[in-house]
């Protein structure tokens, strides 16, 4: 059975798969054609520890269109971990309904479910990673470089974080290169950067601490929050040691004209971005969010109707 809890375990032609899938749903729905309900009489269940938007209406919205149902779960009314352990939540659900996406704190909560579990275990975010949100920025980056991906140059400004891991894996994953520019004590671990490095050996992989350096060859700049769900009590400190971070008109000045801007959202407008370049016209970022919708039906169709058509 296949989950899909880190982009690391699956290989670069599963990705392509699943994007193609994504990429001909939205097609069909962009030009009216019903789909075939390939997801009839499937559930999943939907389990929030941590605010969403995206996340919580795209799976929604997405088993609705192919015909299946999202059972959306808050932390409040379930308790993994607290009211019930991991291991029993998932023993339960894996009777009643197909697969599950959850967003967690501890990452070791969806190997947990996928351990004890008996269905396909979605990762909605974790605070290790967030590989859906990585399908939907290389739709967009597609959508805008078109099909052949390889050798695009993806620059991450601002704090390794979860995003970060998704993308820069995804990127070794599609042959694309990855530059990450952070503040000292905020990039990505040495052992992720190593794991990814032994996974793709040719991936060109760049950590710096210039911002401005980054963006030179950047075909995309991204950028993220600078305070992940769960560091609120951080805001203050990392304010200030993000300021050199921020993705604004001067930096963007630095990189090539055809570079675009993605951002996962939520944005902190003013801090790690500005209004003028998340409104401006390089920013693809609200194209970028209904992507989720889009990948995320080819990664249901996938995980939940493999061979459907
Ligand atoms: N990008 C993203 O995952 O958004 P939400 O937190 O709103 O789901
Ligand atoms: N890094 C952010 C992403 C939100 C979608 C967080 O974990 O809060």
């Amino acid at each position: 059975m296949q989950h899909f809890i880190s982009i690391a375990e699956v290989s670069g032609s599963w990705l392509n798969q699943v994007l193609d899938r994504g990429l001909a749903l939205r097609d069909q729905r962009r030009k009216g054609q019903a789909h075939v309900p390939i997801l009839a009489g499937k559930s999943l269940a939907v389990l929030f520890e941590k605010p969403s938007l995206r996340t919580r209406v795209s799976f929604e919205q997405a088993m609705v269109e192919l015909g299946g149902h999202a059972i959306i779960l808050g932390q409040e009314g379930v308790g993994v971990g607290q009211r019930e352990s991991v291991a029993d939540v998932i023993r339960v659900l894996s009777g009643m309904v197909h697969g599950i996406a959850a967003r967690v704190f501890e990452h070791s909560k969806l190997v947990d479910m996928a351990r004890y579990g008996s269905i396909p275990v979605i990762n909605a975010l974790s605070d290790y990673s967030h590989p859906c949100q990585a399908l939907a920025d290389v739709m967009t980056i597609m959508d805008e470089f078109g099909r052949a991906i390889a050798g695009t140059t993806v620059a991450f400004i601002g704090d390794g974080n979860n995003v970060a891991r998704s993308l820069a894996t995804i990127c070794g994953k599609l042959g694309m290169n990855f530059i990450l520019a952070s503040p000292p004590g905020y990039e990505l671990e040495k052992q992720f950067v190593a794991r990814i490095m032994s996974h793709v050996p040719s991936m060109s992989f760049e950590i710096t601490q210039d911002a401005r350096d980054a963006v030179h060859y950047a075909d995309v700049v991204y950028t993220d929050t600078w305070v992940s769900m769960g560091q609120e009590a951080e805001a203050a400190s990392r304010k200030a040691v993000f300021a050199d971070y921020q993705v604004n008109a001067e930096l963007m000045s630095q990189a090539p004209a055809h570079a675009i801007v993605l951002h996962c959202l939520p944005a902190h407008r003013g801090w790690e971005i500005t209004d003028e370049v998340m409104d401006g016209p390089q920013s693809r970022v609200f194209p970028q969010a209904h992507n989720r919708l889009h990948a995320q039906k080819g990664l249901l169709a996938e995980l939940l109707a493999p061979g459907s058509k």
